[in-house]
């Protein structure tokens, strides 16, 4: 099998968001098409799309009732044979998302499930009696807030949900299930899909005497490590790889919640032959307060040294024992120039900076739609948001236990909310950004007028092609897939340098995330002294290595 994902740079379209071709406020698989020449003029070479499969949409798709079936407002099975097809005549490939930790509770299997214990789709699930006083069988949470458990009359039972109480898990202890799993990707991978981006494939496993966790102070129900890495993970997905992957030549990307760089060799060491690379949450925690039953809304200041001791980390660790996959945004994740940059006086010098880190690094980068446009978290009011996420939890939190305040959650929104990414992407000026010619689904970010595609096209300095010109040295230039990697300057709070070296060769990395002008120590030994730019987000790179606020730059070694 060949490695192409090592040189192959990611782009992934939520496509609710992305562009709506008919007019009913839902992005579509043909607005993906119309797009597709956008695509390839970016660079890239794999779109990964989130889930477009039926779905009565509780959590936007990843509660899929047909895994055979294209969702309606998205289009038809055809229109999604075509969008294959018109990927690949221009070379690029297609990555779907796999959600099989759990399904809808629409979906056939489940509802067959729920009827008796004695049907033939009993044990696709996890189905438990209730404690002696009626309540849920342990003290399991849900990741959205509440128990992950959910009562059901006809069985007298609990069904376990990691998710909603409309997404109950899937129970792959059970062969039959494991199988159903095998014979849909094998579906899609015959009308010629690449590979498959794998949704909490890290809590496929279950610890299943569903002991209760430790008690934690003020905290009815736990989300904790149990929910993730149980026993068997790892025996399910060699047999994945057996009896599906290693008979294509496929890229495959785990979300795994609950990683380390430990424990992600065991996923992507290629011995192992599991996955190519995990989708790590490592550093997207860093700035929440741990053990808060607040959970993500607890937020609190990146102390920058962290974030580059945790990517350095996972560097050094998967050097020749797997492959990092590279990413600041997602479907999941706030805009990272609103998170931890500057989204407002220093946004397109912000967001070229965490590009030229993200992308100078060993792995395979991911580009979240409107990344490469440097679009921002948006600042809405509770009923403007969407998300099942926030609703839930502003429910639990601030209505029913009142843990937070309501003006503490709605700043944690602001900054951390899955939303910020699914606004529509902005494509011009016109009337909601040119994404769609009816009502949004969901607010159009008041600043597209600014910021959006038409404007990035215009200018040459523009982040678009920023990324553009990053995307092509990733292409052509091998000691940016091979290099080693190696931090400089750890304790200091802004400067981010390290450098890559393959044979003789030497690249030096360097972004400044402040707002100060900062030097670089020229004392130390890995200024060179003769050196070309590689690439820059300033003009010309700062005289003397004082370094403008977030100035980034490459530069390599002249031998
Ligand atoms: C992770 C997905 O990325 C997220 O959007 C979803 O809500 C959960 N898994 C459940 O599928």
């Amino acid at each position: 099998m060949s490695n192409w994902w090592k040189k192959a740079v990611v782009y992934q379209i939520y496509p609710r968001s992305f562009k709506d071709s008919n007019g009913d406020g839902y992005g579509d698989l043909n607005g993906i098409i119309e797009k597709m020449d956008y695509l390839k003029n970016l660079g890239i070479d794999v779109l990964w799309i989130s889930p477009v499969y039926e779905s009565p949409q509780d959590d936007n798709g990843y509660d899929i009732s047909d895994y055979r079936k294209i969702y309606e407002k998205f289009g038809t099975n055809s229109d999604m044979e075509n969008l294959i097809k018109e990927a690949h005549n221009r070379g690029i490939k297609i990555v779907m998302d796999l959600v099989a930790n759990h399904t809808s509770d629409e979906h056939y299997w489940f509802e067959e499930s729920k009827k008796s214990k004695d049907n033939p789709y009993s044990d696709y699930y996890f189905w438990l009696n209730p404690r002696e006083d009626g309540s849920e069988p342990n003290n399991w949470g849900s990741s959205f807030c509440g128990t992950a458990w959910e009562y059901s009359k006809e069985r007298n039972q609990y069904y376990l949900h990691y998710y909603t109480k409309k997404q109950p898990d899937l129970n792959w202890e059970n062969p039959k299930v494991r199988k159903e799993v095998y014979d849909l990707m094998k579906f899609w991978m015959d009308k010629g899909v690449d590979g498959w981006r794998m949704d909490v494939i890290a809590s496929i496993s279950k610890y299943t005497d569903f002991p209760d966790y430790p008690e934690k102070l003020g905290q009815k129900y736990i989300t904790g490590f149990m929910h993730a890495n149980g026993p068997r993970l790892h025996e399910y997905l060699q047999e994945m790889n057996k009896k599906v992957l290693s008979k294509y030549d496929c890229m495959t990307v785990g979300e795994a919640p609950g990683s380390n760089s430990d424990i992600a060799r065991l996923f992507v060491d290629p011995e192992r032959k599991e996955l190519n690379m995990i989708i790590t949450f490592e550093h997207m925690n860093l700035d929440r307060i741990l053990n808060s039953p607040n959970r993500k809304w607890a937020v609190k200041d990146l102390d920058f040294k962290e974030l580059k001791s945790v990517l350095s980390n996972w560097q050094v660790k998967l050097r020749n024992h797997g492959w990092n996959a590279l990413y600041f945004e997602n479907h999941d994740q706030p805009r990272i120039i609103s998170r931890w940059g500057n989204d407002t006086n220093y946004r397109k010098e912000c967001a070229k900076a965490f590009a030229t880190i993200l992308h100078g690094m060993q792995g395979t980068p991911y580009i979240y739609q409107g990344e490469e446009i440097g679009m921002v978290n948006a600042h809405y009011k509770i009923e403007e948001y969407d998300d099942v996420e926030i609703h839930n939890a502003y429910r639990e939190l601030v209505q029913k236990s009142k843990s937070i305040s309501e003006e503490e959650f709605m700043a944690a929104v602001w900054k951390k909310s899955r939303d910020n990414a699914r606004t529509p992407m902005q494509w011009d000026t016109s009337e909601n950004a040119g994404f769609t010619t009816g009502r949004p689904w969901i607010k159009v970010n008041p600043r597209y007028s600014e910021i959006n595609v038409e404007e990035a096209l215009k200018d040459k300095n523009s982040i678009f092609y920023y990324y553009q010109k990053l995307i092509k040295l990733r292409h052509e230039e091998q000691i940016l897939t091979d290099g080693t990697f190696k931090l400089y300057m750890e304790d200091h709070p802004s400067l981010y340098v390290y450098e890559r070296e393959l044979e003789n060769e030497k690249w030096l990395v360097v972004a400044n995330f402040s707002e100060e002008n900062t030097i670089l120590d020229p004392l130390q030994p890995y200024i060179y002294e003769k050196w070309d730019k590689v690439i820059s987000n300033y003009q010309e790179i700062g005289v003397n290595m004082h370094l403008r606020p977030y100035e980034a730059f490459i530069i390599r070694r002249v031998k």
